[in-house]
């Protein structure tokens, strides 16, 4: 990292925050607030300014005392590009503790940051006001001036000042109330000592439920009037986790109650403010009984991952924002860790293969990045909450975990929070703490997946002398052609964990792979080999023929899931990669039609919608059969209704075969069945299976009519539950007719669709083959009034959809616009949908004619 001096976006350090007195009176009608804070600082040099953040707030008056002698006044300077303000004293101001005591006023914004206001209607079709907050990265500056750096710990004592009709939450108790001018006084405990990222308040016309306790802690749910039936499944993961956390950490939660508050309009999924955590409506609240498998995985994973959060990243938080991984990985890892002890009928860390998969499609680019990355703009901290900091984070602390043993594990991270609790950490911090339970240094281990970029593609083969040969080199898809070397720079120390069977019998082998080459002896006619067992590492895997075919003929029932799973998505990497060519693929996709494993089955369809979405028109027809050829057996084999004694996962999966049978696939039948069962539903609920429904409406969209998008725009406006929502909404950007698509398109500027939601749907149609020529030329049209009016990571996200415009005409105007308007996303982003882009292109360049063979005969 840069020094501190020398870097525009870090605060001056010889002042520096212990405490802050913070009063927010809130006019929530009129989307203002009025602010006055007392901070309590300590100078360490004698100074005649004080610079700290600040940024669309007016400040209107500063000044200082030490309580000796009078109170100073500042002169004021904003300057709003650099987000900071410099007060500016007649004199120095000595060295010791001073109270800095300021008063501002803003603006309630409506762009999901800082202090801003969020809208829902109410029963009687009213439009209400929450006021709510979202700091993290750096927007605690836009709701009060303070040292808003992540290692500015201090001590927050928050009063909200608000119409006594309303309630509010902070992130501690409420320690007194009371009646001032007509308003209520609202006063909250000291928060422990923490940074001004996690500091939240929340006022409207909100309802809790019922606290359960959780030991000490008080738990609620949050939401709007009328949603308090859809609180239970998430206050009982809630609870679950963070019982779970206490004993993991070893260390009690270090709040004084939990809030868990469902928010109408949110940027992200949700956010671990201390005590007060805030939600989208559909990452907290359901009905149970009428989602499906995948709604419910994913609240118990949000929850349990912003839980886990309260001690990973409030209680210990990284220094600064090159550190992130911190935070995010190993919250993540951390809710799989729980999510897996709830439910381990779920098999949530076969299911997080899916997660790593991805992870790794970002890390094979080129514009890749090392998990920790230096950080220096607001910008740039945003574009780290990506794939690589989460899921390729929490993939390798998997991998750790596994190769140290989870006990020994465990220990290191209790060590960590216990020695840093209340502080901050950095990477070899955490280093050290592991390594001391482990009794090994971790460095050696480690450093080649943190802070480098990319990851291996292990080669075996058999030598002579019976020998198992491993190779490493570092994976890409593209190779470099002018200047860069061909993906073979890189090393990594690479923990292998093998299977060996000789007639008949299997055992494992753990191997620590050093060099960029590994031989490994093998007993006498071994007659299967399994690189990656279990398939915790973060490496891809390429067999020699002959090993390959064998391990083929185990698929399903020899071997796991998640080694099914490996087997077929290193195939279709390869496959994108042009180490494999796409018929080979196609051919190999022939061996998993009898697996019944969701995960394996969500990278056949994976791979299906990409090779659906390169391919000319011309030869969609013929894919769509060959599509029929391999979904319909098993769609068929599991029907539309579930069976006695079937799991969660095979519910999931007959859904989402159904799904592709009828989209992609472009299935008749499985049409209108669909639109028999929908009619049915229509007048018996509980007729359909929740798992099937979310499938039917998404077919019923793809070969609907007029008629059809006005039926579901209107459920979508009158849903019962933000699951049904998030159905509807989705659905109109599937239509498969460029006027419907272009009635979608228009609602997301017109404020029809919640600005939390709208870029996500231009990003779906711009991946729907039919919409995508249209919503490019909408983006372009409409790119300034966008940028407007999203939230800054939803407009980055959407960019994310220039992936499916894969024409070489429209890469190369998807490159101009974003070359000519100087659109900068933050870190990487750009280059790396840029890069995907390209390698999409490329494999439709490949992937066409060559499949002719296939196309033909639909096998
Ligand atoms: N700290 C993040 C929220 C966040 C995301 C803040 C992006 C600023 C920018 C939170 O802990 C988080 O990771 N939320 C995830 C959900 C989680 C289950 C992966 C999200 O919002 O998507
Ligand atoms: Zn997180």
């Amino acid at each position: 990292m840069r020094r501190a001096k020398a870097d525009a976006y870090r605060l001056p350090r010889q002042v520096l925050p212990v405490r802050y007195d913070l009063r927010l009176e809130p006019d929530l009608m009129a989307a203002t607030f009025a602010g006055h804070e007392t901070i309590t600082v300590a100078v360490s040099r004698p100074t005649e300014t004080i610079i700290l953040n600040a940024v669309e707030l007016e400040i209107t008056s500063a000044t200082i005392e030490n309580g000796k002698g009078r109170s100073r006044r500042a002169a004021i300077g904003l300057d709003e590009p650099a987000e900071r303000c410099r007060l500016t004293f007649p004199s120095a101001i000595s060295t010791g503790t001073w109270t800095l005591s300021l008063s501002f006023q803003g603006r309630l914004n409506d762009k999901l940051r800082g202090f801003y206001r969020s809208t829902y209607k109410d029963a009687s079709g009213a439009t209400q006001v929450v006021a709510a907050t979202q700091f993290e990265a750096t927007d605690a500056r836009r709701a009060f001036p303070c040292w808003d750096e992540p290692d500015c710990k201090a001590v927050f004592a928050t009063t909200l000042v608000i119409d006594p009709a309303l309630t509010a939450v902070s992130n501690t108790r409420i320690v007194s109330e009371r009646r001032e001018a007509g308003k209520k006084v609202l006063q909250f405990a000291d928060t422990m000592t923490m940074s001004t990222y996690l500091v939240a308040f929340i006022i409207g016309e909100i309802i809790a439920t019922p606290p359960t306790m959780v030991g000490k802690t008080p738990l609620r749910l949050w939401c709007v009037p009328g949603k308090q039936h859809l609180a239970k499944f998430g206050q009982e993961i809630a609870s679950f986790s963070l019982k779970f956390f206490e004993d993991y950490y070893g260390l009690p939660y270090p709040g004084d109650k939990l809030d868990l508050l469902a928010i109408p309009d949110f940027a992200s999924g949700a956010m671990e403010n201390l005590g007060a955590i805030t939600f989208r409506e559909n990452a907290l609240l359901v009905d149970a009984q009428a989602a499906t498998h995948a709604e419910l995985e994913r609240i118990a994973d949000v929850v349990a991952h912003e839980n886990a959060h309260m001690w990973f990243g409030d209680l210990v938080t990284m220094s600064w924002w090159n550190g992130l991984w911190l935070n995010e990985a190993f919250a993540t890892f951390a809710e799989m860790l729980a999510v897996d002890a709830w439910k381990p009928v779920w098999r949530r860390w076969t299911t997080f293969g899916v997660s790593r998969a991805v992870a790794m499609i970002v890390d094979g680019l080129h514009s890749s990045r090392p998990i920790e990355y230096p950080v220096r703009a607001p910008k740039d901290a945003d574009a780290m909450f990506d794939t690589l900091t989460y899921e390729k984070g929490a993939s390798v602390l998997r991998m750790l975990e596994q190769h140290l043993g989870p006990a020994v594990f465990r220990n290191g991270i209790r060590d960590y929070l216990k020695r840093h609790a209340y502080g901050n950490a950095d990477t070899k911090d955490l280093w050290v703490s592991l390594g001391r339970a482990a009794k090994q240094p971790v460095p050696t281990l480690m450093n080649g997946w943190i802070f480098k970029p990319g990851y291996p593609l292990v080669t075996v083969s058999l030598g002579k002398n019976g020998r198992l040969r491993l190779a490493q080199h570092r994976f890409t898809y593209l190779r470099k052609t002018k200047g860069g070397r061909a993906g073979g720079a890189g090393r990594w120390c690479i923990p292998i964990q093998l299977r060996v069977a000789t007639a008949g019998k299997s055992g494992s082998r753990r191997v620590l792979m050093t060099g960029a080459t590994l031989q490994v002896k093998l007993p006498k006619r071994a007659d299967l080999i399994l690189v990656n067992e279990g398939g915790h590492g973060f490496y891809r895997v390429r067999y020699e023929p002959a090993l390959l075919k064998r391990l083929l003929r185990l698929v399903p029932d020899g071997l796991a899931p998640i080694e099914r799973f490996n087997l077929i998505n290193d195939a279709w990497a390869s496959a994108v990669a042009g180490l494999m060519p796409p018929a080979e693929y196609l051919d190999m996709t022939r061996s998993f039609t009898g697996d019944r494993d969701k995960n394996v089955w969500a990278v056949l369809l994976e791979s299906i919608h990409t090779l659906h979405r390169i391919m000319e028109p011309a030869r969609r027809p013929a894919f769509e059969a060959l599509v029929r050829g391999r979904i319909g057996p098993a769609a068929a084999d599991l029907g539309w209704a579930p069976r006695a004694g079937e799991d969660d996962l095979a519910k999931q999966l007959r859904g989402d075969l159904l799904r592709a049978l009828g989209t992609v696939g472009n299935d008749r039948d499985t049409q209108a069945r669909a639109a028999e069962l929908y009619a049915e539903y229509g007048k018996h609920p509980a007729s359909v299976d929740p798992n099937v429904l979310p499938a039917i409406v998404a077919v019923l969209a793809h070969a609907g009519d007029a008629a059809r998008y006005a039926e579901f725009a209107e459920q979508y406006r009158t849903a019962a539950t933000p699951q049904e929502e998030r159905r509807y909404l989705y659905a109109l950007a599937s239509f498969q007719s460029t006027d419907l698509l272009a009635r979608t398109l228009e609602k997301t500027i017109t404020g029809e669709f919640r600005t939390q939601d709208a870029p996500y749907m231009v990003r779906m149609v711009l991946m729907n083959v039919v919409g995508r020529e249209l919503a490019w030329e909408f983006v372009k049209k409409n790119w300034d009034a966008m940028d407007r009016l999203y939230p800054k990571q939803g407009l980055r996200r959407m960019c994310e959809g220039i992936v499916g415009l894969t024409t070489p005409a429209l890469e190369r105007d998807v490159r101009t616009f974003f070359r000519e308007r100087k659109i900068d996303l933050g870190g990487k982003t750009l280059a790396q949908y840029l890069e995907q882009l390209r390698i999409a292109v490329a494999l439709g360049e490949r992937a066409g004619k060559a499949l002719d063979r296939h196309l033909g005969d639909g096998r």
